[in-house]
């Protein structure tokens, strides 16, 4: 009985529009990201895949939205890594993030980067280090809510310089970008996707890579480690997600969609050009997902605890 139920839905699926909510602003680096999946995606499950920018709350207003959804694959989510860091951060959510979700797969691994106004005093990144500790009270670093990634991208950065700067939320690190390149705020940790275009038009200033190797795509940003601070490391990733008791069917179809998607040579292109990296295919499966899930949320669960810095 169950199993026919499944292959109905199977069959049925899509039955019109899928939504797939995006919990940053338009414009900002997850955005980019759901947009060129979404694209191919469609094409692949033959209904239109409409992109929601359902912001709010560091991400969690959107992974509460989909916990909420209709288990039937009309409702995804495509989100970063703040959905394991928020399952900490947040004192409070309104879903279970241990039972909450279904997984369909990973899409992309993006490395991060520090940036400012393209004219903060700073010439270099020690320069940057001594500015901060002298002018902590002056210096503003942008992020996109607690649970961003931009968000624990900064809290690492003052952990590790034992700085505390006045921190501006957003709802997107698309909107911090604008008003970074403006000269509204001076700092901003972002993705690749997001930075690498102002990084190389020169509107906004890059200090050094939170990466162990230096980004391919930007090969003359320093590391931070080779600068002299050690740790200052996030790895960011992407994944797809559907209410926890969508039918595995369901999910195999949107997983050899999103497998579709990742191997589109348009993705390819425009991925590396940001310097956005589409996972594996091993990675891009549910299994895949659910395990690098769950881990993640395992691996932050004590760094947060250790920063004893919590959203509500
Ligand atoms: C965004 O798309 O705006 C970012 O992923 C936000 C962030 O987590 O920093």
């Amino acid at each position: 009985f169950v199993s026919t139920v499944a292959l109905v839905s199977a069959q049925d699926f899509p039955k019109g529009p899928v939504t797939m909510l995006v919990p940053f602003a338009a414009g900002g680096p997850t955005d980019v990201v759901a947009r060129l999946v979404a694209r191919v995606m469609e094409k692949e499950l033959g209904q239109p895949v409409l992109v929601e920018n359902a912001t709010g709350a560091g991400g969690t207003l959107a992974s509460g939205r989909l916990a909420r959804a209709t288990p039937d694959g009309q409702t995804i989510l495509l989100h970063h890594m703040g959905i394991t860091t928020s399952a900490t951060l947040y004192r409070k959510l309104a879903y279970d993030p241990k039972t909450a979700f279904g997984f369909v797969g990973q899409v992309t691994t993006v490395p991060m980067l520090l940036v400012s106004r393209p004219n903060f005093e700073p010439a270099d990144f020690k320069a940057l280090l001594a500015y901060i500790k002298d002018n902590k009270d002056k210096v503003s670093l942008a992020n996109a809510g607690p649970g961003a990634v931009s968000h624990i991208c900064g809290m690492l950065f003052m952990q590790l310089t034992g700085v505390k700067l006045t921190t501006v939320p957003y709802k997107g690190t698309g909107p911090a970008m604008t008003d970074t390149i403006g000269g509204q705020v001076d700092l901003l940790c972002d993705q690749t996707t997001g930075a690498t275009g102002p990084v190389k038009t020169h509107k906004v200033k890059a200090y050094a890579t939170a990466t162990a190797e230096r980004i391919p795509v930007l090969p003359d940003v320093p590391t931070a480690a080779e600068l002299g601070l050690k740790g200052f490391e996030v790895g960011v990733w992407h994944g797809m997600y559907v209410p926890a008791g969508t039918p595995a069917p369901v999910i195999d179809k949107l997983n050899a969609a999103l497998k579709a998607a990742l191997h589109d040579p348009e993705t390819v292109r425009r991925f590396a050009e940001l310097g956005t990296a589409p996972v594996s295919d091993a990675e891009a499966t549910p299994e895949g997902l659910k395990a690098k899930y769950f881990a993640e949320i395992d691996r932050w669960a004590p760094i947060i605890k250790a920063a004893g810095e919590y959203a509500d």
